[in-house]
């Protein structure tokens, strides 16, 4: 028997397409600052040893009143005041987080919740590209017509997650909020994005153990472990060719930007990206990871949001962004500076 559908007329009812740009961006530090004095001992390194193959002179760890949570609104309420919007007239709320320490529900209702907002809420798993992916669903959300305000927070509290006595990753991982609000606006704000992923290196970045492996074995609580030098060489080699995609897909070229903002993952890696796109020497180059650390999702607005509060980039002029990290996966993206 062959069954049709009541309904061949044809197409639903859809929204026209609209235009989307940031209109907003806020940050939040954790309170505590970390130098790398308080860490060198349990990993037998030195403060000299960690600035010159990371960056990182100190990084910020939350402590109390700074949970994912609290570190999220701290940082949407900058972020909404520049967006000229109140929480209520959020129509979605994106939080990109690994870091969130609950299987479920998501972090994003609770935050919706504590704002004042009863907009769709959910959270993004794509580690330190995490925000970028935010990024992209926001502008496909406005663009669509499904909203026309959305929240993307990139947040985490990796402290909780990461072991003091791991050389590879004790001084690396931080916490910290960053926040950007995508609403439609006259004209177009955000670029196409380039982005994907690469499950073959799947282990490379990892929580050591499985949940179940953790309560079957009675292993103690997990960590986040990373192949340091396999990263760093797929990172090095593999995201500035998406980078530059990612200009080409905007119809920009590398002289036409005002700020370049990677992910805050090694200051070696920011270096040999900028070279390898030949950004001309005057293009400020997003270099938060001195004194933030690397804080994976929240890393690209935070150091977006300093540079704008520095007044280091002009609002309204272009940035190339780019997210890469676990999974692995990245994301990268030209976008309006808010
Ligand atoms: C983690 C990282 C800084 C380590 O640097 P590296 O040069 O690859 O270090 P290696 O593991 O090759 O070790 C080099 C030497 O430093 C030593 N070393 C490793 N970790 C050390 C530490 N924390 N302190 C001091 N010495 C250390 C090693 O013992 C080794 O010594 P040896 O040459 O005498 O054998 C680097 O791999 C990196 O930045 N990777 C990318 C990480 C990243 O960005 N992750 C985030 C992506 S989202």
């Amino acid at each position: 028997m062959t069954v049709t559908p009541k309904n061949l007329a044809g197409p639903l009812a859809a929204p026209p397409a609209a235009s989307a740009r940031i209109t907003g961006i806020g940050g939040y530090r954790p309170r505590r600052v970390v130098p790398n004095s308080e860490i060198v001992e349990r990993i037998d390194s030195s403060d000299e040893w960690i600035r010159e193959r990371s960056g990182i002179i100190e990084r910020r760890w939350a402590g109390e009143g700074e949970s994912v949570i609290d570190m999220s609104e701290l940082a949407t309420t900058p972020a909404l005041e520049m967006a000229g919007i109140e929480a209520a007239q959020l129509d979605a709320i994106l939080v990109a987080t690994v870091s969130w320490p609950y299987q479920t529900p998501a972090a994003a209702p609770m935050l919706a919740e504590r704002l004042g907002s009863k907009a769709a809420a959910l959270d993004i798993s794509a580690a330190c590209a995490g925000y970028c992916h935010g990024i992209t669903m926001a502008n496909d959300m406005v663009r669509a017509g499904t909203a026309e305000h959305v929240l993307v927070v990139g947040v985490e509290r990796l402290s909780d997650f990461t072991s003091r006595d791991d050389r590879g990753t004790a001084f690396i991982f931080a916490d910290g909020a960053g926040a950007a609000v995508v609403s439609r606006s006259e004209v177009q704000g955000i670029g196409p994005t380039v982005w994907g992923s690469d499950g073959a290196q799947w282990e490379a970045i990892s929580q050591t153990e499985s949940w179940i492996d953790v309560h079957q074995k009675n292993l103690g609580w997990p960590h986040i472990g990373m192949a340091g030098q396999t990263v760093f060489r797929w990172a090095v080699w593999g995201m500035a060719p998406v980078a530059q995609k990612a200009l080409d897909a905007a119809g920009v070229t590398a002289d036409q930007l005002d700020a370049f903002v990677p992910h805050q993952a090694n200051v070696r890696i920011i270096d040999a990206m900028a070279k390898q796109l030949k950004l001309p020497a005057d293009i400020p180059i997003a270099r938060d990871i001195a004194y933030t650390g690397n804080t994976s999702a929240a890393s690209v607005p935070l150091a977006m949001e300093r540079m704008v509060r520095e007044g280091e980039i002009p609002r309204g002029g272009l940035a190339l962004q780019i997210g890469f990290g676990a999974g692995l996966s990245y994301a990268a993206q030209v976008v309006t500076i808010p």
